[in-house]
């Protein structure tokens, strides 16, 4: 764990440069805009170490994979997005000697990353090896109200001598990707052109063929006067450079604006691409940093008014939270369906960028709650658009008949993982993916969201576990084999109880589509039983006797339902009793001491038992998270979260608080040691599920929301808001009482505690 971010309710900061850190800062000051990203790397040359990162959305690079036994049905390529053109560039040097802050002394430093605007922050003031002093600040925000833009100011300023500034903004695309397999450079130059203070690098990836073309403009001032200084351009392979220099006094400031449009061919046809460059760059300019500003901060403004969680009484659980909202907020902003919530967003390389079973189990619920319902859909949309790629995908293992098996990790819908154990076993991603269409028409009533889209999936899902299931004659019960459940650290397993849970839960709910589709579009249902060949009656009857005699392991002295087969032979210490030493045990132990041991990674019986909270009795929630919590490690970002939800839910608030606590500030503390490597962005959903559902308990119930809310000790009041159908709503608890307020037109009904309330438009609901 680390603790050298300061605690504020807005802002992220460094105060000090800790050099050893920088690339865990410049992760948690990464900047965003849906379209690109980028990560807190400094605008002048820096030789310290960094992870240099700038990512165009959906812009990816096929890596050819490393595998030491290739297995039928791996994939051939690893889908990378690539780190792209850097617009950030800004060299700076006096008298002819470089700005460098690994190599100058450093006397004052710091760096922010204010939250509200999303605006990143830096100023220092350097020695140099010559003794000039020389004091720097910049600010840099991409813009969420012009997608296409980026913007700089970066002000030097002579401290302590008169002589020579060289500015040199530029444009690079030689950048490369440092966990790419075989060192291999993933761009090709198209085009560069630069004249006078604009310029672009225009580059095309290999193999894909994305194109991408970065331009920049800048204009200079100095002591606040707009200067036209020489300028002396420079042109190589990728890269394009404008210098100029001046003359300073002693105390004279030079104010250097640079503006960067990046563009991609996702959003123009090739031939437009580098006209569309031109023009954001001359938006821009003409705009200015002060105006560009304005509407990035009037944007951000916006999207805080649904988004925004309070806390009053504990700046580091409100900075966590916002923190999370904020990088949630600046990865995606749910406009196109062809994109998605990579794990680490735009703010690193591991994980390839691409999508995982994540998004559908922990960021679609706040995108339910804070944003306009289009952008669920969305994220719906692009599961149901790869649905022809999920279908082959189950071909290549053997399966038929229009089943489908989800990639585990996909960009365009094709598998890109080569674990056999997680690409052919970790088979619980098809249950979230068919989950969050229940999550989705539960939450916003878009009941027909199942036609045309919905059923097409559900069907092909459950066709995909009605055939990966099968009958046991020993056990004269449905068992579902060699399989690998949420949590990792048990591979090849059988009967996983979430697994099993969640395709039986499947099955069930696509008998209930069926039931609905013929009932309210008996036309429509007849040409989807076409399109897609069901045979209802053959194919249902199966269904129905794998819901009816499905095996899931039981152990009935402790009433618990056990992970997998075997799950009580291990040696069940709870993890309280390791070693400090050991842990995290991803990073201490061997594979096989891991496996044979009983640690949990992350949730597993307990996120069914999260998802399918009604179906069991409050005892046996306790008597499952009793069992399991003591034994699980959190060492996915993605468990903490859970398991705070579970523990509200049966009053244990203490616990509930500090797993809260632990997911919201796993980034900002370094709690798994990997911040350096990027930002758990996917994770930050659960965060926002651990508060809204853990603290304020809300469910979704026959249609109307549902609240158990509390307040955890040392907090005076919380508040937060939620898009429910047609509702805005507002939340406040305090020691005394939970009040709703109705900001939209229209009525609602809900529930408190387990009691019914009717809310007016625009009224306000104190409840005691
Ligand atoms: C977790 C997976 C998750 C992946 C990406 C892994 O460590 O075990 O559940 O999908 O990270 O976040």
């Amino acid at each position: 764990m680390k603790n050298y971010i300061k605690h504020d309710e807005w802002k992220i900061i460094e105060e000090g440069f800790h050099r050893e850190e920088n690339r865990i800062t410049e992760s948690l000051l990464s900047i965003g805009n849906g379209r690109s990203g980028q990560r807190a790397n400094f605008e002048e040359k820096y030789s310290g170490d960094s992870l240099q990162g700038s990512y165009v959305a959906g812009v990816y690079y096929p890596d050819k994979t490393r595998v030491g036994w290739w297995k039928n049905g791996y994939p051939e390529y690893f889908a990378k997005i690539l780190n792209a053109t850097n617009w950030i560039g800004i060299n700076i040097s006096f008298d002819g000697e470089e700005l460098d802050l690994s190599k100058a002394e450093i006397l004052t430093f710091y760096r922010d990353l204010d939250m509200k605007s999303g605006l990143l922050s830096r100023s220092f003031v350097a020695k140099l090896s010559s003794g000039k002093e020389v004091e720097v600040k910049s600010k840099r925000f991409l813009s969420i109200a012009d997608q296409e833009i980026g913007a700089i100011r970066y002000t030097v300023k002579a401290l302590n001598f008169s002589g020579k500034i060289t500015a040199t903004p530029y444009i690079d695309g030689n950048v490369v990707n440092e966990d790419s397999n075989y060192d291999e450079n993933f761009w090709i130059e198209k085009a560069t052109q630069i004249n006078g203070s604009v310029g672009f690098v225009y580059m095309e990836t290999k193999k894909t063929a994305f194109q991408v073309c970065t331009g920049m403009s800048f204009r200079a001032c100095l002591n606040g006067t707009r200067i036209e200084p020489q300028l002396s351009s420079d042109q190589k392979e990728k890269y394009i450079s404008s210098e100029f220099t001046v003359e300073v006094k002693n105390g004279d400031e030079l104010c250097i604006e640079k503006y960067a449009a990046i563009i991609s061919t996702l959003y123009y046809p090739e031939t437009k691409l580098q006209n569309a460059t031109e023009k954001a760059l001359k938006r821009a300019s003409e705009k200015g940093f002060d105006k560009l500003f304005a509407d990035q901060e009037k944007a951000w403004a916006k999207r805080w008014e649904t988004s925004d969680i309070r806390i009053e009484g504990d700046v580091a659980a409100q900075q966590g939270i916002r923190f999370n909202i904020f990088q949630l907020n600046q990865t995606y902003l749910g406009d196109d369906e062809r994109l998605n919530i990579g794990p680490k967003g735009f703010t690193g390389e591991k994980y390839g960028g691409v999508t995982y079973w994540d998004t559908e189990a922990y960021c679609l619920p706040f995108e339910l709650g804070t944003s306009p319902q289009m952008v669920s859909k969305n994220l719906l949309l692009y599961r149901y658009k790869h649905l022809p790629k999920a279908i082959e995908n189950a071909e290549k293992l053997g399966f038929t008949d229009g089943a489908a098996l989800y990639p585990m990790v996909t960009i365009n819908g094709e598998e890109c993982h080569n674990e056999w154990e997680i690409t052919f076993e970790e088979i619980h991603r098809n249950g979230a993916i068919a989950y969050a269409i229940y999550n989705y028409i539960n939450y916003t009533g878009d009941q027909d969201y199942l036609a045309p889209y919905g059923f097409e999936v559900l069907l092909a899902l459950s066709r995909f576990w009605s055939q990966r299931i099968n009958w046991s004659e020993e056990k004269k019960k449905f068992v579902l084999l060699g399989v690998t459940g949420p949590n990792e650290y048990e591979n090849n397993v059988n009967n996983n109880f979430h697994t099993s849970y969640m395709a039986v839960w499947t099955l069930k709910y696509t008998l209930k589509a069926i039931d609905y589709l013929k009932r309210e579009h008996p036309l429509l249902y007849e040409d989807l039983v076409k399109k897609l060949k069901l045979k209802e009656l053959k194919e249902t009857s199966r269904w129905k006797k794998i819901i009816k005699d499905m095996y899931f392991p039981y152990d009935f002295g402790r009433k618990i339902y056990l992970q997998q087969d075997g799950f009580l032979d291990k040696e069940l210490i709870p993890v309280s009793q390791l070693k400090p030493e050991d842990r995290p045990i991803n990073q201490k132990w061997s594979w096989d001491r891991i496996l044979r041991s009983p640690y949990i990674k992350q949730a597993d019986t307990l996120q069914s038992i999260f998802w399918f909270e009604d179906e069991f009795d409050k005892e046996s929630i306790e008597r499952h998270f009793d069992f399991y919590e003591p034994l699980t490690v959190h060492e996915s970002s993605l468990s903490s979260c859970i398991h705070a939800i579970l523990a509200a839910s049966i009053g244990r608030q203490e616990k509930a608080y500090e797993m809260y606590l632990r997911t919201a500030r796993l980034d900002l503390d370094d709690y798994n040691n990997d911040t350096c490597d990027g930002l758990h962005i996917t994770s930050m959903g659960g965060t926002w599920m651990a508060f809204v559902q853990g603290f304020g308990g809300m469910r979704v119930r026959n249609g109307q929301l549902n609240f158990t809310p509390f307040i955890p000790e040392g907090w005076n009041s919380y508040s937060f808001r939620l898009n429910f159908r047609e509702a805005h709503l507002e939340f406040k608890m305090d020691k005394k009482q939970f009040s709703v307020y109705n900001h939209s037109k229209v009525n609602m009904d809900l529930v408190v505690h387990g009691q019914q309330y009717h809310l007016p438009a625009r009224k306000e609901l104190t409840i005691k």
